[in-house]
């Protein structure tokens, strides 16, 4: 069955591995390749499509804005960015947010933003940064850092100084190494290429009471669990614990490169001009969509439609992991599931998928594969989908 990685027939360096087809149509939840098959979206570009393919209000905002105005730096003001940002302090406990492209960069600026915050009280030596066992920001150097790949971190070094692991969901671990100069604790609420873990709630709110004990700031990362995926908005709102500064990307733009760190007034003072920046940052293009996909997503019968959603989708994969004795665990948070197999490999399962028309995702475990699927995925394509999946199971048990 295996084919050909379609890469080696193009000027791409080899740092992906995409399948040998290629996706050039899409709409709602189905991705049509240059051959004409379709497949049924079950990763939705790893929880980036949040409204699926070709959404006419996106496609509309997008045209819209399109026919007004690209690009005008941040020398200056634009409109979108505006109304964005509006739109997140309204909905979010942030009073100030900082636009850019990518999880990555938002989650530069919270880390720089911590330090700076800190730096700007005379605490120079408080620039220490805790994170997890597992967990995953980015790949520029600071996000490997504070990341907990050595696969991503091989070859890379050396990494940059002040940053300490703790055990995710152990706060005994945290209490171990916070100190007078740490300045903030980074956590993903929900860790997503782990493969969908959730942090248990005491553990956020005792992290909550650590940072406030020890005067240092809470950063969530919700780059890949924001943005309506969880059943809310953001997640850390179904927690009820408030972070000091959020990230969040992906979902955002819908398939836009959009991304935002929220904060409040009083941390966001210490970015006075010049201090940090984005050339693309809050660009009107991404920013008109991602206003248009926050006002959509915040409608409660979507989140409301997220749950009913869910249920099909473990519905399903509770029946096929009897019918097969597939799963050690299946993890849900919302419309995001992670799924352990017992015996099959992720990357061969996702290979007997794309045979039958199914996209999904794999998680960083050889064993782990996850779903983040348009949250307004219709019923009938779960089941196609599920259909779908069976079929590529039958394939390789
Ligand atoms: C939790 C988390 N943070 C940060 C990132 C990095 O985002 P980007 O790939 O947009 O730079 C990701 C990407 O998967 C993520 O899942």
């Amino acid at each position: 069955m295996k084919k050909n990685n379609s890469i080696d027939r193009t000027a791409l360096m080899p740092n992906y591995a995409p399948p040998w087809f290629t996706p050039v149509k899409g709409d709602k939840s189905v991705v049509w390749d240059e051959n004409g098959k379709d497949y049924i979206d079950f990763g939705g570009g790893i929880a980036v499509t949040c409204l699926g393919h070709a959404h006419p209000e996106l496609n509309q905002a997008l045209k819209t804005q399109a026919d007004s105005l690209w690009h005008v730096s941040n020398y200056l003001l634009n409109q979108p960015a505006v109304d964005l940002t509006d739109a997140l302090a309204k909905k979010t406990f942030a009073e100030k947010i900082f636009l850019s492209n990518s999880g990555n960069e938002a989650n530069e600026a919270a880390m720089k933003l911590a330090r700076r915050f800190y730096f700007d009280q005379g605490k120079k030596d408080k620039y220490e940064i805790i994170s997890f066992s597992d967990s995953f920001h980015g790949r520029s150097m600071m996000n490997i850092t504070v990341g907990d790949s050595e696969f991503h971190q091989t070859g890379f070094g050396p990494l940059l100084e002040g940053f300490k692991k703790a055990q995710f969901n152990d706060l005994d671990s945290v209490k171990k190494i916070i100190n007078k100069n740490t300045a903030a604790i980074m956590v993903e609420p929900i860790q997503g290429e782990s493969g969908v873990i959730p942090a248990k709630n005491p553990f956020l709110e005792g992290l909550r009471k650590l940072a406030d004990e020890n005067d240092c700031l809470l950063i969530f990362d919700e780059v890949q669990s924001g943005i309506g995926r969880t059943g809310s908005l953001l997640a850390y709102m179904g927690y009820g614990v408030v972070p000091d500064i959020l990230t969040v990307a992906k979902g955002m733009g819908g398939g836009m490169p959009v991304a935002a760190t929220l904060t409040t007034e009083k941390i966001a003072e210490c970015f006075q001009p010049g201090t940090h920046g984005s050339t693309f940052g809050g660009n009107p293009l991404s920013c008109a969509v991602a206003s248009k996909v926050i006002e959509i997503v915040s409608k409660q019968k979507l989140l409301t439609g997220v749950v009913e959603k869910t249920t099909l989708f473990l519905k399903h994969l509770s029946a096929l992991s009897e019918e097969f004795d597939l799963f050690d665990d299946v993890r849900s948070a919302g419309l995001w599931i992670g799924c352990d197999f017992k015996k099959i490999k992720a990357g061969e399962f996702l290979e007997a998928c794309y045979e039958e028309g199914l996209i999904i995702v794999q998680a960083s475990g050889q064993s782990t594969i996850r779903l983040a699927p348009s949250l307004i995925i219709g019923d009938s394509e779960i089941n196609e989908g599920f259909n779908r999946f069976r079929k590529a199971l039958q394939n390789l048990v």
